[in-house]
């Protein structure tokens, strides 16, 4: 079964109203001329609205970096699905290493995990909540540097997807996108190397296969992320089980991202 490849661009809490449609504008023109990539983009909540209007008639999805649970009332600076759906958001990213804070292994200045803290639970929460509104969610996993250093790396991604994915059969999980994104290579322009990003996105789907069935897995998309740019995006998006990437930093610049969505055509 072929799978089509998937790039979607994170620009985190970066981007101007100004800079952010003008990055739309090159990237409209540019990034999606036949189809055979799926493309999306995760502009900060602030510029959801203008940017949907920016690609409106473009290939390129709207994504969204994080939602809430739930429907509406007292969460003070939370999103919720309904809104998401309202601002025509299609996709959105759960479980980022940003936002999860786990077993004390910080990643954010200490002072802020309070406010972060994500869990394999609230990531399980927040996809029944996309499931809902009919958002496409796209799980992050990934491994710490430590985490790695110890030899956990396979046990950690798979208690993270057994986690997030609870509960769910493979019907509501029709449209789920996983990503792998080492902690270690987020934003250090450290990426991890292609066999070994092959290794766990294989590793990926077959635990996907343990948890729902070889169909499913095989049908699943694994994104690879953490300093994908346009000089390593070819290598890692031609291995089996790396169906393309979930972008940082590279998706800030226009060109660089525009080169990343060519490298994930199909041969
Ligand atoms: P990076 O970020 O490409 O800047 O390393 C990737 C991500 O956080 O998804």
């Amino acid at each position: 079964m072929s799978r089509k490849p998937f790039v979607a661009g994170n620009w985190k809490m970066n981007c101007t109203s100004a800079e952010g449609l003008a990055l739309v504008g090159q990237l409209v023109s540019e990034a999606q001329k036949d189809g055979s990539v799926e493309v999306a983009i995760c502009p900060p909540y602030g510029l959801t609205s203008k940017v949907h209007d920016a690609l409106r008639g473009s290939e390129i999805a709207l994504g969204a970096q994080d939602v809430f649970w739930m429907e509406s009332g007292a969460f003070t600076g939370r999103i919720s699905g309904a809104m998401l759906r309202d601002l025509g958001v299609t996709h959105c990213i759960v479980g980022h290493s940003e936002t999860r804070g786990r077993f004390g292994v910080v990643e954010v200045p200490e002072s802020t995990l309070g406010f972060f803290a994500e869990t394999d639970e609230t990531c399980r929460l927040k996809i029944e909540a996309l499931n809902q509104h009919g958002i496409v969610p796209i799980l992050c996993v990934g491994e710490t540097l430590a985490e790695r250093n110890e030899g956990r790396t396979d046990a950690v991604i798979q208690a993270q997807i057994s986690g997030g994915l609870a509960g769910f059969d493979e019907v509501e999980l029709g449209h789920l996108v996983l990503a792998y994104e080492p902690v270690w290579a987020i934003g250090t322009g450290q990426t991890c190397d292609t066999p070994e990003a092959e290794r766990v996105c294989a590793m990926i789907r077959t635990h996907l296969a343990s948890l729902f069935s070889a169909e499913f897995a095989e049908r699943t998309r694994v994104l690879y992320g953490g300093s994908v740019k346009a000089a390593n995006a070819h290598d890692l998006f031609h291995q089996p089980n790396i169906d393309g990437g979930l972008v940082g930093g590279a998706s800030l610049k226009s060109a660089e991202f525009v080169a990343i969505v060519r490298a994930a055509k199909p041969a």
